[in-house]
């Protein structure tokens, strides 16, 4: 039956960088994340036999062809599932606040995976549900579950999925700082597929990632903010500078990237819990104690707009939103 369905964003905290298996996307190494409350998306697939194609509508708006190829190689699984051809039109709204610029491939995929599944009348564990988010994009596969999740690599399609290991009731926040995009955008995709196949740091950042991942483990366990975000921000520095020594070279990184880096290092010095993350593109996460967010935020205004900086709790899991 149709429904709509809900997922959240994650950012990861132990970045996934880099693909084993392209086609079945089994990545390199597990990874970790915290799913957020600001940002999500809602979704809801109707199988129709008369349509002659998938359709997506995004934010009232029809997507072309590109935008569909995630969408639809999700829809085929779940058609190959349930045994059935029709083809699908999937409804999507992006819930993110204003001019924020985040289009969310982890909420998306996860939400379209729900709704998919729903939609076939599969009735698919979360488990189940990880696996098939994760074939429309890898991050998504976390976005199944709330608070801190970690993704097993695993070896093949079977193994590799998320599951959840705290619930982040702690006092842990997010503040996302929107930096103008400057230039043209490389993609998470081939990022990493480029960083894997030229970048002679690759290795390097494989060889430390078991023990970011166990020192991030423990100290989630001790709910040490400090500990967890420094973890953190050593992590997403080192996924980064593999990007430096790929052929050709590149980053995600703008002068408003380095600057908001900069005014975190501040902020720290001057005695606040603070530490940041970055993804493929140039905005800048901020780690920080909920319980601060709201003085963290008015200091990072000496440096941004007030509207460029947006303030996230830890968030649920993918939910069925009934009545609609
Ligand atoms: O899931 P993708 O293809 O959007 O890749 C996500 C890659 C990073 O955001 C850089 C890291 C991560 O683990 O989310």
């Amino acid at each position: 039956m149709s429904k709509w369905v809900r997922a959240h964003t994650n950012i990861a905290l132990i970045k996934y960088w880099g693909k084993e298996n392209e086609e079945f996307i089994i990545p390199k190494n597990n990874s970790l994340s915290l799913t957020l409350d600001a940002f999500y998306t809602d979704s809801k697939v109707t199988f129709d036999s008369s349509l002659k194609e998938d359709q997506l509508i995004l934010d009232g708006e029809k997507q072309d062809s590109i935008a569909l190829k995630k969408v639809s190689t999700i829809l085929d699984i779940v058609r190959d599932k349930a045994d059935f051809t029709d083809f699908a039109l999937v409804e999507s709204i992006n819930y993110v606040p204003t001019a924020a610029g985040l289009a969310s491939s982890a909420s998306g995929l996860a939400a379209l995976a729900g709704a998919a599944s729903a939609a076939a009348g599969l009735n698919l564990s979360s488990k189940e549900l990880s696996r098939l988010a994760r074939r429309g994009s890898g991050s998504a596969s976390r976005s199944i579950y709330g608070g801190f999740v970690e993704w097993e690599k695993g070896t093949n399609d079977e193994t590799s999925f998320a599951h959840p290991i705290d619930n982040a009731d702690w006092d842990i926040g997010m503040l996302f700082i929107i930096v103008k995009q400057a230039k043209k955008d490389v993609s998470s995709r081939d990022g990493m597929q480029r960083t894997v196949a030229t970048s002679p740091f690759y290795d390097g950042w494989l060889a430390t990632l078991d023990q970011d991942l166990t020192d991030i483990k423990i100290s989630i366990a001790e709910q040490s903010i400090n500990k967890v975000g420094a973890i953190a921000e050593r992590n997403a520095l080192k996924m980064h500078a593999t990007t430096l020594g790929a052929q050709p070279p590149f980053t995600y990184w703008t002068a408003d990237s380095m600057l908001a880096m900069e005014a975190v290092r501040t902020l720290r010095k001057e005695g606040y819990s603070v530490y940041f993350t970055m993804d493929a593109g140039p905005n800048v996460k901020v780690i920080c104690k909920q319980s601060e967010m709201s003085k963290i935020k008015k200091a990072l205004m000496s440096y941004f707009d007030e509207e460029q900086i947006i303030s996230a709790k830890p968030g649920p899991g993918i939910q069925v939103l009934e009545n609609e």
